[in-house]
């Protein structure tokens, strides 16, 4: 134990640059979940937290809110972001929320996202990921199957995710460039290719100001002339008979944008690389399609894009042994989660057939992925293409990764590959 003590003070968990350079410290989470599975974290880049990593403390916590609260910052940042509890924070969402006001505001828009709501996008989403790899195999029209690179991130990860939260948003298609980049700005920050300005708030602020002024528009054009899209249902609910408060109703759709675009896309990318790094995967999944639904489900697990959220203490309690008191953050590391050895049985082994998987990439309980469904119908229509027509792929140089504490992102990842058109597939 004095050795995993000296160990566990020098291990790093919270590094922005060793996220960007090598991925995930699964070695290091494995570590405290054996050792110290709630950790006083205390290191000069970070106001102090408890980091749990063990998947029954995440659910135990995530399943008491009142107890262990969302407070106004949703996820441990650290120190050289300079954004503290402090200052105002502009913005409120359903992820800054507690019950049982979180609950009211989250019932605005959850019908629309049910697992049966979803299921009737179903169609849509299969044409749009197919029109996205057709643009992929349209750079290989000359030769039908002949070998072409593109950037997986950029080309393909992207498009479909933004596609879907644009269309449910009902915001034009022209404009769906701008919700990208500002969806980049926020999460991407802290990295210098998306930051702006100097600190990293600048960049989320500047990004904000500017979804807020578009949302705000197109709001209003919504209450003179309502549709059926989701923008509509924002812009006209309405609690115990008022429209939402300016801030919350902005808040809303920041959440939205932010939430679908940054998220999906990152375990597009990260289960591509898994099944380029698992080929025997990939030719089991090519032979058994039936299996889509579990590898979707492998793919959140092995990936699991969100690294951590944050709640607040909101009185004392006892967590391991461990004396929380009132005030105390903690970080909830789900990819750590995901990894425990006492849920899933050799869990670093990639298994498309893994049964069960009570993975927590969505996270649980009260702040539970509105957007789970949808993004699990994203990943099985990508997948269901690119399984269909991907003749080969492989890495054609290096994955980069984000440099963030916040999501496992992967920025570029250029790729090999032969495609099939969609008539031969
Ligand atoms: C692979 C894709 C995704 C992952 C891994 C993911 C992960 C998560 C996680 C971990 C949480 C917090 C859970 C908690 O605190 O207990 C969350 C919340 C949320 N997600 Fe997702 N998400 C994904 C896709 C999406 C999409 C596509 C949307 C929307 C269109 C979305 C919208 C939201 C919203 C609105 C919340 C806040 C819910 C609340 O506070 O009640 N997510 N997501």
């Amino acid at each position: 134990m004095e050795a995993a003590t000296i160990a566990l003070d020098s291990i790093d968990i919270f590094n922005p640059d060793s996220y960007a350079r090598q991925g995930y410290p699964h070695r290091e989470w494995a570590l405290l979940r054996r050792h110290a599975p709630v950790y006083r974290y205390e290191r000069p880049n970070v106001e102090p937290f408890w980091a749990v990593t063990r998947h029954a403390d995440i659910v135990a916590i995530s399943r008491q809110p009142r107890l262990y609260n969302n407070g106004l910052i949703p996820q441990v940042i650290p120190r050289e972001s300079q954004i503290t509890e402090a200052e105002t924070i502009p913005f409120r969402t359903l992820l800054q929320m507690n019950p049982p006001e979180h609950g009211r505001y989250r019932g605005l828009t959850s019908p629309r996202f049910t697992p049966r709501a979803i299921r009737l996008l179903e169609g849509r989403m299969r044409a749009i990921a197919r029109e996205v790899v057709d643009r992929a195999a349209s750079r290989a029209l000359d030769g039908v199957l002949e070998a072409r690179q593109c950037d997986f991130v950029v080309d393909v990860a992207a498009r479909l995710p933004l596609a879907a939260i644009g269309e449910m948003l009902g915001v034009p298609h022209e404009d769906w460039e701008p919700l990208l980049r500002w969806a980049n700005e926020v999460i991407g920050a802290p990295d210098p290719e998306f930051r702006r300005g100097r600190r990293t708030s600048e960049t989320v602020d500047q990004a904000r100001l500017e979804l807020f002024d578009y949302f705000a528009r197109l709001a209003a054009e919504r209450r003179r002339a309502p549709r059926g899209d989701l923008t509509s249902a924002i812009a006209t609910a309405r609690l115990d008979g008022d429209l939402l408060p300016v801030k919350e109703m902005l808040s809303y759709f920041f959440l939205l944008v932010v939430a679908g675009d940054e998220t999906t896309r990152n375990a597009t990318a990260g289960g591509l690389l898994a099944f380029i790094e698992h080929p025997e995967q990939w030719q089991r999944l090519r032979r058994e399609p039936a299996l889509m639904r579990s590898a979707v489900e492998e793919v959140l697990r092995w990936t699991s894009p969100l690294i951590q959220f944050r709640r607040v203490a909101a009185a004392e309690s006892a967590l391991r042994g461990q004396r929380i008191c009132r005030g105390d953050v903690l970080a909830l590391f789900y990819p750590s989660a995901n990894r425990d050895e006492e849920v899933f049985a050799d869990p670093d082994r990639f298994d498309i057939a893994r049964q069960p998987n009570a993975h927590l990439a969505f996270g649980i309980g009260e702040h539970f992925c509105l957007g789970a469904h949808l993004a699990r119908l994203e990943l099985e229509a990508i997948f269901g293409q690119l399984v269909l027509r991907l003749e080969e792929v492989e890495l054609a140089g290096p994955v980069q990764r984000l440099r963030s504490t916040f999501v496992g992102g992967i920025k570029h990842m250029p790729i090999r590959y032969r495609l099939k058109p969609a008539e031969s597939a």
